[in-house]
């Protein structure tokens, strides 16, 4: 059985199909309500160098409910590393006031330059526009809950592929399962090449198309929609040439099919109209509020509270 005691989370990448599957298993007993108390005398640090809501606090609400404590950085401008102290030595510091560091950072690697700083568990809430594997969990357990399954599944991802780190992680997660993926971007905005051909490795049927109305054609389970990441575009002009490209309405979900499941990682910012929010197909803030058992299940595992 997997074993996830004292281990770092820093990447899908590193995870086995039985890691995943422990997860979404310990998640829904979580949700369950089968167990209390198992971060008791247990401390987390939060240390948030970019912006965050539901990470953040989610981390911080799962830390609470487990009888945990937690503190943390929320605003790095608020902290040493606005008087110059580097990353390592802020991460040497606070590995030794903590049992769990949960880090968020702009610069990909480092959730996993600090697992190699320190010998406590460190969870990567997001490393620049590479992974967000516990968002990946939580979309996971979310897909199970909802459709009853992790595989089989017809899903497109459509927005930002480029830049949006939620989508790199679980594609490679769905990718495990063994799903059916379509990409739906701007061509300045597609999945990264070293992720496609990862995926071409696998054998596995994927399509890249750039509007919806192609991507419809063949059927969907689930529309996963993220927000185009403007903080990570140098060119602000570039920006400007995407922003708005794809807007999702009721007529879209009409034309979507009435099964159709309309996932977001959040926060969006025009990509779904508000109107969506009251249909059956939106599962968006389900899937936001599911961040609270999946980080309940993922600190009760390496902390060794829940084996
Ligand atoms: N989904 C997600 O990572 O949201 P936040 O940026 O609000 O944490």
């Amino acid at each position: 059985m997997a074993s996830f005691r004292g281990r770092s989370i820093v990447s899908i990448r590193d995870m086995s199909l039985e890691d995943l599957d422990m997860i979404v298993r310990t998640t829904e007993a979580v949700k369950g309500g089968k167990y209390s108390g198992f971060l008791r005398g247990k401390t987390v640090a939060t240390l948030f160098f970019e912006p965050s809501t539901r990470t953040r606090l989610s981390f911080e609400s799962a830390v609470c409910k487990g009888g945990g404590s937690v503190f943390g950085i929320a605003d790095p401008a608020a902290s040493s590393q606005s008087k110059g102290e580097t990353f390592a030595d802020s991460i040497r510091t606070v590995s030794g006031y903590c049992d769990v560091m949960v880090i968020r950072h702009p610069v990909e690697g480092a959730a996993r330059m600090a697992s190699e700083l320190c010998s406590i568990p460190v969870i990567n809430a997001g490393d620049g526009a590479n992974q967000h594997p516990t968002q990946t969990f939580l979309d996971l357990f979310t897909i199970k809950e909802q459709l009853g399954r992790l595989s089989g599944l017809r899903v497109g991802m459509m927005g930002d592929l480029k830049y949006g780190r939620t989508v790199h992680s679980l594609t490679h997660a769905l990718s495990m399962f063994g799903n059916e993926l379509t990409f739906i971007s701007p061509p300045t905005l597609k999945m990264p090449d070293h992720i496609l051909a990862e995926l071409q490795g696998t054998g596995l049927s994927f399509r890249t198309v750039d509007n919806l109305e192609d991507a419809a054609g063949a059927g969907l389970d689930i529309l996963y929609v993220t927000r185009i990441q403007k903080e990570r575009f140098g060119d602000p002009q570039e920006y400007g040439k995407v922003a708005g490209t794809y807007r999702i309405d009721r007529d879209t979900v009409r034309m979507l099919g009435e099964d159709i499941r309309i996932m977001h990682p959040l926060p969006r910012v025009d990509e779904i109209d508000e109107q969506v929010d009251a249909t059956p197909n939106a599962i968006y803030f389900v899937q936001a509020h599911n961040g609270i058992p999946t980080r309940q299940a993922l600190l009760g595992l390496v902390t060794g509270g829940i084996e």
